[in-house]
């Protein structure tokens, strides 16, 4: 193909991007109020197992909720679904991120909590489709991606709001090999977009006894489109005048996280999809490992929570999914219970991860039988959550 001719096809790929996304334009400004979980008669829990270790940590996380939601179960008020088909293999037998009737069972269910799945990368032995977190993200619009950070002995408690659906990811299984020697991707920020996001991180802070929200962007290069969004910011921010704000650029922030005298002063992020894809990485490995960290993807109308990390097939291919750490979906499970208004039975569990994990540690996780099983491990977090005289021990002195 000659250089005109590829530049027309790269025109034309790029012309339906736009078209599709001025459509999403619209569809954020036409959104609903957000849903009122508490006024619900029956709120349905799909729970998706995913792929690797996925279906076992979220059978561990699923046995946790039901016990703690026993009473709820019994009168009808929660009911949890179980969903099949989201594993990469009938993903891959579909040729789609999400095969029809899962999306239709998922938009059955008020919330989700979802096992990590296998995302396919280009040259690997699967079909190269979209990958299946990026498509729920999508298809249910869930804009929010809030992953909490917490290390209460060095007096960090970070709340990341990732922007969801936007950035890199918008458009991420779209871009154009122009010619085989030129490939371009596309970054996308609207205003919509960016401002329900960033709106979402202010209230958080406000209604929290927050007083600080860090904008994160790298805005003095990438100029259109994190400029955009920095521009949201201050547009937002004057909302929240009681809430001090800053921007600051991607790369010294991920070195500052690492500072231990100025990471304390950091309470609420809020940040372009893929930066905070990568910082909240690195903020979960301070906590314990990614496989302590959960996340809550959230929209106006439904919700998604999993683990932030991925599928580890080599612990199933080695025999040691039993041993597979469930604390990031039990984590996950904890921000479920909160945003479907238990609220209490979310904190004392999200208490219990960090007493368990990081204080009293009776039983550990080491990812082999030199360690706890993911169930047993289950267990000893229901003792924790169970057990007053423990919880308030901790309670003064880890949460004063
Ligand atoms: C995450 C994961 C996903 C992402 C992958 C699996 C597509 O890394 O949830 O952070 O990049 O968002
Ligand atoms: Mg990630």
């Amino acid at each position: 193909m000659d250089d005109a001719k590829a530049i027309d096809a790269a025109k034309e790929q790029f012309g339906k991007v736009l078209k599709e996304q001025l459509q999403r334009i619209e569809r954020i400004k036409g959104q609903s109020e957000r849903m009122d979980y508490t006024k619900l008669d029956k709120i349905v829990v799909g729970m998706l197992g995913g792929d690797g270790i996925g279906p076992y940590i979220a059978e561990d996380a699923q046995r946790v909720l039901e016990v703690l939601l026993k009473d709820e179960i019994a009168k009808g008020k929660v009911d949890f679904r179980v969903i099949e088909g989201l594993t990469i293999e009938n993903r891959a037998k579909h040729l789609k991120a999400i095969p029809d009737d899962v999306l239709e069972e998922i938009k059955k269910c008020h919330v989700t909590l979802k096992g990590p799945t296998t995302t396919p990368e280009r040259g690997d032995e699967w079909p190269n489709i979209e990958s299946c977190n990026v498509a729920i993200r999508k298809e249910l619009d869930l804009y929010a991606n809030i992953r909490p950070v917490r290390i209460p002995k060095e007096g960090i408690d970070w709340m990341f709001f990732r922007e969801n659906t936007e950035d890199m990811y918008a458009v991420g299984s779209q871009g154009v090999d122009v010619t085989p020697d030129l490939a371009i991707d596309f970054k996308v920020i609207t205003s919509p977009g960016s401002r329900r996001i960033i709106d979402t991180a202010f209230k958080y802070a406000k209604e929290n006894g927050k007083t600080s929200v860090t904008v994160v962007t790298k805005a003095n290069v990438i100029k259109t489109t994190d400029g955009k969004f920095l521009d949201m910011a201050r547009e937002v921010a004057k909302n929240y005048p009681e809430i001090s704000w800053e921007g600051w650029y991607i790369d010294i922030m991920t070195a500052k996280l690492l500072d231990p005298k100025r990471r304390k002063s950091f309470q609420v992020i809020v940040l372009p999809n893929l930066y905070g894809d990568i910082l909240t990485d690195e903020a979960a490995e301070m906590q314990g490992g990614v496989g302590t960290a959960g996340s809550a993807n959230v929209g106006d109308r439904y919700a998604m929570f999993e683990a932030i990390h991925g599928s580890a097939p080599r612990m199933v291919r080695e025999g040691r999914a039993k041993y597979a750490d469930p604390s990031s979906m039990i984590r996950a499970g904890a921000m479920l219970l909160d945003h479907i208004g238990y609220k209490d039975l979310g904190h004392r569990l999200s208490m219990a991860l960090d007493i368990c994990g990081q204080y009293e540690r009776k039983l550990v996780m080491t990812g082999r039988d030199t360690g706890a099983t993911g169930k047993d491990f289950g267990e000893y977090l229901l003792e924790t959550v169970n057990d007053p005289k423990v919880q308030s021990r901790w309670e003064g002195l880890v949460y004063a």
